[in-house]
């Protein structure tokens, strides 16, 4: 076939003769291969949504940017020059800067509570990818295609030190860092459209135990009028931590308490380990072991390690059968009327193995396009490997909803598959703080549905400490509140009024802001964008927005400054705060909207059961010249039928055109959906929002 042309190509003038070589896979992409490059050893790419197809071999190397490859005592590496003044960012899940010169990552999928081991260099997921921008704005990213363990070290160039065999990397080169990560998302695919309900705020703990508990938080939150759409169920519902099972006391109901949970217009997420408790009589151990779902050992046994509920063996997500196999398990348990799946532990953590994980010479044994090959090579995509079998699981039971997944480890690409959490950090304020430019970075690699827990999982958390993370929490693109089975309880309510107050503050705007946010949410599955921002990617000219890390941007148009921001930078223009009609409170983060930007926003609903888009205000920053430009997407927030056109995407341009008038025009960009939602415009002026009159806007459609 065409698109394997290459690594035909390749596997036969693979070892000795082939010297080098650079392949032309895109506009300014070159796809560098090693002089000793095994095809077998690496492909198919796991990162990649497929293999490049328009190839020309280039008969010289590009001056810039060309790696080196060499080979150290027992690692491969790749290293790429960079100019002096140039800042790097990327690099997956990772705690500390966001501008990432200097740091040195492990990447080695890796359990890592309250980020205490490896100095949090060591994360739960590996992202071989670094982006650069120069001091002139034009940018560049790099990809290395490899899968092994590796390290990333930036201190004085981009190197890939890798444990494999020689691996082949991926320079992009463009005019800017937004450009550089539409192409990322072309090479590595983007986020599938969420359903709507993901987008709402989730609360969440280890665990809410028994099913009454469950049902209290749902009716807490109701009675309170705190806006929710999630909440989740963690490990104790398991009998005896056995995954697909449910406890015989506690959740005895699953059915009946998925039920009550929909009356409330609350969905539910239940999670599912790797880790299958070795017990026979077990169906799910049975059936594994009667397919021979297990990874092995170097011997070829089935492998043995502990996880919670006592020895455990793992399914080999490698083998087709075994991803069948999995993805069969889920029919009984969704039938329960489950809404999504966390898959958590799936580095995977192993508490007595190497490292907390398996050894690295247990065998995957692969079949179909992936080959046989020692856990060194499949560690750090057995994450995702194992939720792309968990969604096959979710789509074939239910082929026209969207899955929502929650992945704990992963690897560049496996955005395709599920969103994530940045995992057990701590409730303290310096997590809080890193959670920003955590998350923008995760968003920066190409996951941009991402968040921490809220609050803090492990220790804690204070009255003041949960007030600001509520508060800035609800701006999360992933908005979920989860503590650890030993930590205090953190609902918003658990510090009396005032962080009660805030929270719902905080939250209410969020589902104001749903509109534009899921319009955002539509970017970043068609581009590749990420929905939470750096303030340099709206102006990377501005070498004083490189560095920015407290506050945030959602798309281009609103800036989120946390009330502990000491110097927040935001980008140049006449940003406006965006006012709500409340009582001002220390812990609510400042709204600005962008000079020329038009947001769209809802009323307050209480869960996205109850969004609506017949009604919405354009919320508008005139620029200097009297004009605003927004955009506004809308489908059914629950199926594919998007993908068969119905769904309606337009551009709305506000006007002034003399005093108190106004010209508003919706464009039709695409869709064949026949909403024409009923607007208000709302004009902001020095903090007030001035509603303008229907009479005085002329309005203008285009199809
Ligand atoms: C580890 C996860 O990171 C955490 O979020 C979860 O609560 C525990 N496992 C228990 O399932």
């Amino acid at each position: 076939m065409k698109r394997f042309s290459l690594i035909a190509l390749l596997t036969c003038v693979s070892w000795s003769l082939m010297a080098q070589e650079a392949y032309q896979i895109g506009d300014k992409v070159t796809m560098y291969y090693p002089a000793n490059f095994d095809s077998v050893r690496h492909l198919p790419s796991l990162a990649l949504l497929e293999e490049p197809t328009a190839t020309k071999r280039l008969a010289q190397f590009p001056k810039v940017l060309s790696p080196i490859f060499s080979q150290g005592d027992s690692t491969t590496i790749a290293e790429i020059m960079i100019e002096a003044e140039t800042d790097l960012y990327g690099t997956g899940e990772v705690t500390g800067d966001l501008v990432r010169n200097g740091e040195t990552i492990t990447l080695w999928n890796k359990d890592n509570y309250a980020y205490g081991k490896d100095n949090g260099k060591k994360l739960y997921q590996s992202h071989p990818w670094v982006m650069g921008v120069r001091a002139d704005g034009t940018a560049f990213g790099v990809l290395a295609d490899n899968t092994y363990r590796q390290q990333i070290d930036l201190t004085s160039s981009i190197k890939f030190i890798s444990d494999g065999p020689a691996f082949r990397v991926i320079v992009i080169e463009r005019d800017s860092p937004k450009e550089v990560l539409k192409a990322l998302g072309e090479l590595t695919g983007t986020i599938e459209m969420p359903p709507l309900w993901a987008l709402g705020y989730q609360q969440s703990r280890y665990s809410y135990f028994p099913d009454t508990r469950v049902q209290e938080i749902a009716d807490t939150f109701r009675t309170k009028q705190i806006p929710i759409d999630v909440i989740w169920m963690d490990i104790d519902y398991m009998d005896g931590f056995r995954v697909f099972t449910f406890d015989k006391e506690g959740f005895k109901d699953p059915k009946a308490l998925n039920q009550y949970l929909k009356s409330k217009d609350i969905k539910s997420v239940y999670m599912i380990d790797p880790g299958v408790k070795k017990d026979p009589g077990y169906a799910v151990y049975d059936s594994g072991t009667a397919g021979n779902h297990w990874v092995q050992t170097a011997q070829g046994v089935p492998f043995v390690g502990e996880v919670w509920p006592g020895d455990c063996v793992f399914p080999d997500f490698t083998r087709p059968e075994t991803q069948r196999w999995w993805a069969g398990l889920y029919d009984d348990f969704l039938a329960t009327g489950i809404d999504g799946v966390w898959n958590d532990m799936n580095e995977p953590a192993v508490f007595d193995g190497p490292d907390m994980s398996m050894p690295i010479d247990n065998i995957h044994r692969g079949g179909g396009v992936l080959p046989q090959d020692i856990h060194l090579r499949y560690h750090n995509v057995y994450g995702l490997l194992m939720v792309r079998s968990s969604r096959e699981g979710i789509l074939k039971n239910r082929p026209n909803i969207r899955p929502f997944i929650l992945s704990r480890a992963n690897f560049i690409g496996g955005h395709r598959y599920a969103a994530t959490w940045t995992g057990d950090n701590a409730s303290t304020w310096d997590h809080l703080k890193m959670s920003i430019p955590m998350s923008i970075t995760l968003g920066l690699s190409g996951q941009p549905f991402n968040g921490p827990d809220i609050g803090g999982f492990s220790g804690e958390a204070t009255e003041e400490l949960l007030g600001h993370w509520m508060t800035v929490g609800a701006f999360y693109p992933f908005s979920r509140n989860h503590s650890a089975i030993d930590a205090p309880f953190q609902e918003p309510w658990v510090f009396g009024k005032e962080v009660e107050d805030a929270s719902r503050k905080a939250i209410n705007k969020r589902y104001q802001l749903m509109p534009f946010l899921y319009t955002l949410f539509q970017e970043a599955a068609t581009t590749g964008l990420p929905v939470m921002r750096p303030m340099f990617l709206a102006d990377p000219k501005d070498l004083k927005l490189r560095a920015e890390q407290e506050a945030f941007l959602w798309g281009d148009d609103l800036a989120i400054i946390p009330a502990w921001a000491e110097s927040p930078q935001l980008p140049k223009g006449a940003w406006e705060v965006l006012p709500f009609n409340e009582v001002p409170d220390q812990y609510q983060p400042t709204l600005k909207v962008r000079e020329g930007a038009v947001i769209p926003m809802g009323p307050v609903i209480q869960s996205t059961e109850d969004y609506q888009t017949d009604m919405l205000d354009l919320v508008v920053n005139l620029d200097a010249a009297g004009k605003a430009t927004g955009r506004l997407y809308i489908d059914d927030g629950k199926s594919f039928d998007f993908k068969s056109g119905a769904y309606v995407h337009y551009e709305i341009q506000v006007v002034q055109t003399g005093p108190g008038n106004y010209t508003a025009t919706v464009k039709k960009l695409g869709g064949a959906l026949k909403q024409k939602p009923e607007f208000r415009v709302i004009v902001l002026d020095n903090g007030q929002r001035l509603p303008i009159a229907p009479k005085a806007v002329k309005w203008k459609y285009l199809d």
